[in-house]
């Protein structure tokens, strides 16, 4: 039972929340939480450019951890622990944030707990579900990373599946810019996938039918960038149909993946392209094969948050874990440090 205020700034949304780990619902859980987007300020460059990120984080966390504080009815004293994530992420945004949990914290003589955005992510759906329980397998997707795990406990994850080129997120922004759809890309195709026809564009499936359970985007973006230069096809039947062939890749993927795992409670999706309907219905299939319940947690706790950030922190406070203040920032921090470097895969970790 523990109060932790939660900071997120790893990459283009400020967040700061306070989060009651006592809680037995979603809604009490989340005591308070402000989150500013900064879409406006990247949209003109097409994608996040990290000094404006930086520079607009530390406009607006300090204002907004006592905003949050006074929407909670709480005083930074009322506060058993600050957790700030660490890493992964955009460096200076990172740092930002991580530089303001350490003042806090050292302040107000609390506990700092320095944490990884990605277990952010991968916890995000037991503070939604109070029921979901460890082992589960894990499918996390977002703007930087494509990856299976099994996450057998706090802290304990085993890396199944990586993607060998682009994140799921990265080819949904990528199809979003080739249809001039703007930055975020990933709900604007969404959007416009639901007027087209996803059988109207042949598109390939990378890495579809292999033994292997990696992830492979690149080759879809091609295809995507010829369709639309071919001036034959409606922007909303490429769009419907990028989506169906990268929903396609990441269900034969992730079968793949559910062969390696065992005893696992549920299939569950995380990060912020699980907030995507389509996905999260072919994934309910999926998981129905296996038996398995699919665990989504609602689509505003998939995109980044500090409530996640603060529930791992709750979490780690609760196993007696905490950081020292000279804790380093990180701009690559992988789930699963022993994970084999797989071939072909750039460095994203
Ligand atoms: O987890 P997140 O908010 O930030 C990272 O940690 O990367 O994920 C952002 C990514 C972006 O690529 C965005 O386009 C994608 O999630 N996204 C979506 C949807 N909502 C967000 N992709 C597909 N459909 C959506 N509805
Ligand atoms: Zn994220």
């Amino acid at each position: 039972m523990a109060l932790i205020l939660g900071i997120e700034s790893s990459c283009d949304e400020t967040a700061v929340a306070v989060v009651d780990s006592a809680g037995l619902t979603l809604d009490a859980r989340i005591v308070a939480q402000r989150i500013a987007s900064q879409d406006a300020a990247h949209a003109p460059y097409g994608g996040v450019v990290p000094e404006i990120a930086a520079r607009a984080h530390a406009e607006v966390i300090a204002p907004m951890v006592g905003a949050v504080l006074a929407d909670a009815g709480l005083t930074l004293d009322d506060m058993d622990a600050i957790a700030a994530t660490a890493g992964p992420g955009l460096i200076g945004g990172v740092m930002v944030g991580l530089v303001t949990g350490k003042a806090l914290a050292m302040a107000a003589g609390k506990p700092l707990i320095a944490v990884n955005h990605l277990e952010g992510h991968a916890l995000s759906p037991r503070l939604a579900d109070p029921s979901l329980q460890y082992p589960y397998l894990l499918l996390l997707v977002s703007g930087g990373h494509c990856q299976v795990l099994e996450v057998r406990g706090l802290g304990q994850y085993r890396r199944l599946a990586t993607t060998i080129d682009d994140a799921l997120g990265e080819a949904f922004d990528k199809t979003a810019k080739i249809l001039g759809l703007g930055y975020p890309g990933g709900p604007a195709v969404e959007r416009m996938a639901r007027e087209g026809d996803a059988k109207a564009v042949r598109l390939p499936r990378p890495l579809v039918g292999s033994g292997e359970p990696h992830f492979s985007f690149a080759g879809l973006k091609s295809a995507v960038l010829r369709a639309k230069q071919a001036g034959i096809h409606a922007d909303a039947d490429i769009a419907a149909s990028f989506q169906q062939a990268a929903i396609d890749c990441v269900v034969d993927r992730t079968r793949i993946a559910m062969k390696a795992a065992h005893g696992m409670t549920a299939l569950v999706v995380a990060g912020g392209v699980a907030a995507n309907g389509a996905l999260r219905s072919a994934l309910e299939t999926l998981a129905g094969e296996a038996g398995l319940p699919l665990v989504a947690p609602p689509p505003r706790l998939c995109t980044d948050n500090a409530a996640m950030i603060g529930w791992a922190g709750a979490e780690r406070h609760a196993m007696g874990y905490s950081d020292a203040l000279d804790v380093a920032a990180r701009p690559r921090w992988p789930l699963d440090a022993d994970a084999a470097p797989v071939r072909g895969a750039g460095v994203k970790g």
